[in-house]
């Protein structure tokens, strides 16, 4: 073969001749993974504690999401809304069952950004208000509500106006939050545990203020847990660590382990105002997602892989605080490795020793957010190579 002919098997470069540019991506080509691992299409073990950006709470080739997913597809690809499905109240009942108490009700979709438009939507509408709070450094989506209540969106918001008026409550800012939460507030939407900010953990009393003062003010409580939520902190939602319950939580990313689905759970109350035609989506709670998504809550809870998650948290900040990393952040396996240089070094010299990190919207954080299966030994691997290949920078 060629070199041109060589070229264009490779799929960077086909990609690339062929898509919208907008990804910047990593050199490695994954042709199969099981586990934790990612093989390549050039021979490579890659230890991936990234995790597709925060989906594969299984990891790969899990028997029981594999076998859920076959056996409807076999069975049954795919019915809309319009009629009514075994496997769709099967995944509702499972979500509802880990969810905290008051979230009785579910509204299945298809992504992050679509739980949050929807939650948003449904905040507007059940208080009659027009303005929103968000807080500082969050991200929500690329939509046009998910992203009007992202910080610092404006770079690639793209859209002329905005659907409803927005404001920020600096993070972690209790006085704040009480200033600016009042009855002109239709809702307030956090991550407990910021993301794409780099794993930063907002302060229980922060939260428990949200909480307290949109009670107070008759506002929406939503918790964007998108990133945070099905397991990843060690709780199958974030919130539950600090023992509130929100009136609607947002999940995305894991919530099928792999198989694009989102949801928005919400209270009884809520889900009230909401009648026939009053929200929608043709692929929503499709059997495919529905089965994926009861196989993966069951598999987390089966397997007790929430304590598998805070024992290799407890592992990693023992562990890792080494070489580069001179303070973690974060809850369960969304943390932040804070470091004494840009993280995208960090990240560059783990991938040359085979070990996939991710790097953040802090410059100096490189982000974890591995598979809920993660073992002990991974976290020796990594702890041992951030030591020997990156030393202490003076
Ligand atoms: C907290 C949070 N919310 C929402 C989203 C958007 O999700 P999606 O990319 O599925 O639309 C993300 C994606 O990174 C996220 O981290």
């Amino acid at each position: 073969m060629s070199t041109i002919d060589e070229e264009m098997q490779d799929p960077r470069i086909r990609e690339a001749a062929l898509t919208v540019p907008v990804y910047g991506q990593l050199p490695f080509v994954p042709e199969r993974a099981s586990g934790c691992d990612i093989f390549t299409r050039d021979g490579r073990r890659i230890l991936d504690l990234y995790g597709g950006h925060a989906v594969a709470a299984l990891g790969y080739g899990h028997p029981r999401l594999v076998q859920a997913i076959q056996e409807q597809s076999s069975k049954l690809l795919f019915q809309s809304n319009a009629v009514a499905l075994d496997i769709r109240a099967d995944a509702a009942e499972q979500l509802i069952r880990v969810a905290p108490r008051a979230l009785e009700r579910v509204f299945f979709v298809n992504s992050g950004a679509e739980a949050n438009e929807n939650a948003l939507r449904m905040a507007l509408k059940a208080t009659g208000r027009k303005k929103v709070l968000a807080i500082t450094r969050g991200f929500h989506g690329r939509t046009a509500a998910a992203a009007t209540v992202t910080w610092n969106a404006d770079k690639w918001y793209g859209f002329p106006n905005k659907p409803f008026e927005v404001d920020f409550i600096p993070r972690d800012d209790i006085a704040a939050a009480k200033a600016m939460i009042d009855d002109s507030i239709a809702a307030v939407i956090f991550e407990p545990v910021q993301g794409v900010a780099g794993a930063y953990d907002l302060a229980t009393e922060f939260i428990e203020t949200l909480r307290s003062e949109t009670s107070k003010h008759g506002a929406i409580l939503i918790a964007d847990e998108v990133q945070s939520g099905m397991g990843r902190c060690g709780h199958f939602f974030a919130v539950q660590a600090h023992g509130i319950d929100p009136d609607i939580i947002t999940s995305a990313k894991a919530l099928g382990g792999g198989i694009p689905c989102g949801a928005v759970l919400c209270t009884r109350e809520v889900a009230a105002l909401f009648g026939t035609g009053a929200l929608g989506t043709t692929f929503g709670g499709g059997p495919i997602a529905a089965a994926a998504i009861a196989a993966t809550v069951q598999a987390i809870s089966d397997e007790h892989l929430l304590s598998n998650v805070r024992e290799r948290e407890a592992q990693i900040r023992e562990q890792c605080v080494t070489g580069p990393v001179t303070r973690i952040q974060g809850m369960g396996l969304l943390l932040g490795l804070v470091c004494d240089r840009p993280a995208v070094e960090v990240r560059d010299a783990l991938l040359e020793h085979d070990i996939l990190t991710g790097t953040s919207s802090d410059p100096n954080v490189l982000r974890i957010l591995a598979p809920l299966v993660l073992q002990a030994k991974h976290v020796d691997l990594l702890s041992q190579t951030l030591a020997v290949i990156m030393p202490t920078m003076n």
